[in-house]
Order: structure tokens, then C-alpha cells, then sequence
């Protein structure tokens, strides 16, 4: 008979402790501490070792390398954010607000299969409605079998008997393993089903996809847990107010983090977005004061946004500073370095900068904009059109150089616009002859002064 141990897990970091605790030691959560029983044996689980061959160590040189490394689906916004494919053997983690479209996601998947074998297990919804959605979403496949189970068990054994290529887990907090007493959700359960469909996905080449909600209270264990455990995580962002979804990924052993998946949610599913910049710029109004074109760059690919600010006299006694979609304190520095370097007062004056879309970026190179389209406000002058604005904003007012500026400026050219203020430093590099017209800036004030609103 197994000894039952009792222990406290903390359900937002998942801190354990021999007692109860009020508060958190290690994240500082209140009442977040459950009791979970375990028994000891558990850490043997012969259920699942069977999916994975015997460790032994080998000279590196000999570890076996498979023809084609990556997988590519085909879905080439996911396999952008995957850097490139699917890597055999990978856990990757989708993670976001419900109703944001992790299941459509995924279910979409099916589609781009070919040859491959896909289990999608469901514990959240039943196998009627992911047959309804999958039917909605194109995905016809006899390669492609479904399993309504919450049982980490029954997961391992239709594994066996259906010998999956790719395996879809939605979501990890309904799952549970027998040999954990802990209620389905639990930051232990979490953790024991992770690490056996890590088994699965290593020992066997599988590639295995984790839905997990993230949750405002952590009651249900967070993804935080998981992030350790999994190769990729992927995070699903947009709202219901614009019917566009950013894919990026957080942690990528396979690949760069600041790639980003576009992709716009209809009525048969997710589309992917070829071109986000016409996407993000198709709601601007031509000659608005305070609005200013700018390009981030975002991963490897370039993306126009319209940089937004409105400057207004404040009501209160301490003005308020509202920035969305950019960082705050960047902001509050650029504030600071208008007051200070081109002589503006903005002490009294309310200031709100937004990326128009919803779009959070933190590429430096959108400072200048910001402070074009903050002093854009306050002349109540409008930015010319066809013109964009990039450079980083350095304390003393000068312009820095930006990274990647001939991809940029190719993305400006390839969306009609004529005029393109960029760092002086740049002016002697060899950029591609285009009907672009480059306007060196190297200080704030020598920009304002090119838009004559000095
Ligand atoms: P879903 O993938 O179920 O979200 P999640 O798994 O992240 O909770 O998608 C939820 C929303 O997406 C739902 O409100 C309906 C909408 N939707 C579409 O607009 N078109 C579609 O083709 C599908 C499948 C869903
Ligand atoms: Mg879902």
C-alpha cells in the first residue's frame, strides 16, 4: 500500500510546502496553496515509460539526424512562428483567452496533414462539436481520429494503437492521470500530464500540441507551470472587437521569438493574413492630425502601423499618461525629451498614444513616430500622408539608426508611399534605388522643423 503524502502546492507557480500557507513564498500569491496528495510511486509510471525507448549515451556525431529536420505544414503564418516547421519530437504550447480561437487553430491543422498521421483529443468539447467545426473548417481526412478522453492512460493508449505523427491535446487542464490525486487542473496534474505526453512526444518523434487557458486568478493551474516543461510556447492574442489574431512565440528552442502569425478569423475559420501591413493600415483617415505611419519590425518581417496620439489640456491635477499597444515608460521618456529638447510644455496637457488595431509592439525604431504624432496633436497639424517616419528617440534628442532599414523601406514602397524620414546615419549606406524619397533626420527638432512646425 502506498504511502499517501499531502503537500501544499502554490496554483499560480506551483511553490510547494509541507504546510499551509497563508501567502506564497515564492510568488507572493494570497490563498493560492492547495493540498494535493501524491504517492510516491508515481514518479515510476510504467504506463508511459513503454512509449519510450531505453536511454543511452552516445557521441554526439552519431545521434541520428533525419533527412528533412523540420517538418513544414504549409500553413505558413504557424510555420513562420515554429521558425520554419515542425520539429519532430516538440511539445509546443498554445496558450491564450478563451474564445480567442486555440481550438479552431489547431483543428485547422488537419488540413495541412498530407501523409501524417493526427489524434486530437478532446476533453472540453464533445466529439460531435470538434466533427461540426472540423467539417466547417475543410478538415477531411481519414488520417485525421479523434479521442473523447480527459484520462492521461487512455491518451497513451490510443497512441499505441493509432501510432499518431502529431498529437493535439485540448486542453491539458481537463486531463488527469489516476496515479495523482489531485483534481483535474491542479498545478500537479498539470505538471504529471505534461511530462507523460513528454515521453510521447519525445521518445517516439511525435510532435505534440498543448491547448492551455490561461486564467485571470490562476485558480486553474496557470500555463506558467508548463512553460518549463515544453520546447515552444506560442501565445494566441486579439479580442472580439477585430476579428484579426497575432500568433507569437514567447520560448522557442527551434527558432527566433519575434516572429508573429497574422491571421483574421471568418466565418470558416482562420485566414491567414499574407500582408498585415494593408490589414493595419485599411482603417486610417487620410490628414488626421496626431497619426503617423511607422514600421516595426517583427521578426524577420516588416509591418506598417499607424501610430496614434491626442494631446488635450488635463482636468486634473496631475495629467494622465495612457499608452496602449506601446510601452509606458518609453513613452513617458520620449514625453520628457519633446519638454526638454524641443522646448514643448506637455505638464498640463493629458497625453494617449495607441497602435490603431490593437497591436502591442516594442521595437525602438517607433519612437520618432510616437513623438511625431505627440507633437502632430498639440500643433494640430496633420503628418503628410504618403509619408513614414522611423528612427529610435535617444535622451539627447538624436536620432539613432534602426536595424533592418532596406527591408523596411521596401515594405513602405510596396504599400504606395512617397516619402520615408529616416536616421541620417543611414544615408551613407547603399540603399536599392526606388521612387522612395529618403529624408535623413538627425536630431527631433530637425524633423519637426522638415514638417514645418517650427
Ligand atoms: P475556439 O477555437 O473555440 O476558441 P478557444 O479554443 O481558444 O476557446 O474559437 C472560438 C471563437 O471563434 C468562437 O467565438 C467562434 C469563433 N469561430 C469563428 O468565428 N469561425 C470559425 O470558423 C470557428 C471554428 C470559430
Ligand atoms: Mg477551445
Amino acid at each position: 500500500m502506498a504511502r499517501i503524502r499531502s503537500t501544499f502546492v502554490c496554483q499560480s507557480c506551483g511553490n510547494q510546502s509541507p504546510k499551509w500557507l497563508g501567502r506564497c513564498p515564492g510568488c507572493g500569491a494570497w490563498e493560492s496553496l492547495v493540498e494535493e496528495r501524491s504517492t510516491p510511486e508515481r514518479h515510476t509510471s510504467a504506463s508511459f515509460s513503454g512509449l519510450r525507448e531505453a536511454a543511452k549515451a552516445v557521441p554526439l556525431r552519431d545521434v541520428a539526424m533525419s533527412a528533412g529536420t523540420r517538418w513544414k505544414l504549409g500553413m505558413s503564418e504557424l510555420d513562420r512562428v515554429l521558425g520554419g516547421g515542425l520539429v519532430p519530437g516538440a511539445m509546443i504550447l498554445v496558450s491564450g483567452d478563451p474564445g480567442v480561437g486555440k481550438s479552431t487553430l489547431l483543428t485547422q491543422v488537419g488540413r495541412y496533414i498530407g501523409t501524417k498521421t493526427l489524434l486530437y483529443v478532446t476533453g472540453e468539447e464533445s466529439p460531435r462539436q470538434v466533427r461540426l467545426r472540423a467539417e466547417r473548417l475543410g478538415v477531411d481526412s481519414d488520417r485525421v481520429h479523434l479521442l473523447h478522453a480527459t484520462q492521461m492512460e487512455e491518451i497513451a493508449e490510443a497512441v499505441r494503437t493509432v501510432a499518431p505523427d502529431i498529437i493535439i491535446v485540448d486542453s491539458i487542464q481537463t486531463l488527469h492521470r489516476a496515479d495523482v490525486e489531485s483534481a483535474p487542473g491542479s498545478v500537479s496534474q498539470v505538471r504529471e500530464c505534461a511530462s507523460a505526453l513528454q515521453q510521447i512526444a519525445k521518445g517516439q518523434e511525435r510532435v505534440v500540441f498543448i491547448i492551455g487557458h490561461v486564467t485571470k486568478q490562476g485558480v486553474v493551474a496557470g500555463p506558467r507551470v508548463l512553460e518549463h516543461l515544453v520546447d515552444t510556447v506560442l501565445y494566441l492574442e486579439g479580442d472580439r472587437f477585430h476579428e484579426y489574431r497575432v500568433l507569437r512565440a514567447v520560448k522557442n528552442r527551434f527558432g527566433s521569438t519575434h516572429e508573429m502569425g497574422v491571421f483574421e478569423m471568418r466565418a470558416d475559420g482562420l485566414h491567414e493574413v499574407g500582408n498585415p501591413s494593408a490589414l493595419f493600415l485599411r482603417e486610417r483617415q487620410a490628414s488626421a492630425s496626431g497619426a503617423v505611419v511607422a514600421c516595426s519590425m517583427e521578426g524577420t518581417r516588416p509591418i506598417l502601423v499607424e501610430v496614434q496620439a491626442l494631446v488635450t489640456p488635463t482636468s486634473y491635477a496631475t495629467p494622465q499618461r495612457t499608452a496602449t499597444g506601446v510601452d509606458g515608460k518609453r513613452m513617458q521618456m520620449i514625453l520628457a525629451v519633446i519638454e526638454k529638447r524641443i522646448g514643448i510644455r506637455l505638464s498640463g496637457m493629458d497625453v494617449f498614444v495607441n497602435i490603431a488595431g490593437g497591436l502591442r509592439l516594442d521595437d525602438p525604431s517607433l519612437d520618432l513616430a510616437v513623438a511625431a504624432a505627440i507633437v502632430s496633436s498639440v500643433k494640430d497639424h496633420a503628418v503628410d500622408e504618403g509619408t513614414t517616419i522611423m528612427g529610435e528617440v535617444g535622451l539627447g534628442g538624436e536620432i539613432r539608426s534602426i536595424s533592418n532599414l532596406e527591408q523596411r523601406l521596401k515594405e513602405v514602397g510596396k504599400l504606395g508611399f512617397q516619402k520615408a524620414m529616416v536616421p541620417a546615419r543611414h544615408v551613407d549606406e547603399m540603399l536599392p534605388p526606388s521612387a522612395l524619397k529618403i529624408v535623413p533626420i538627425s536630431t527631433l527638432a530637425e524633423a519637426f522643423k522638415t514638417m514645418g512646425w517650427k
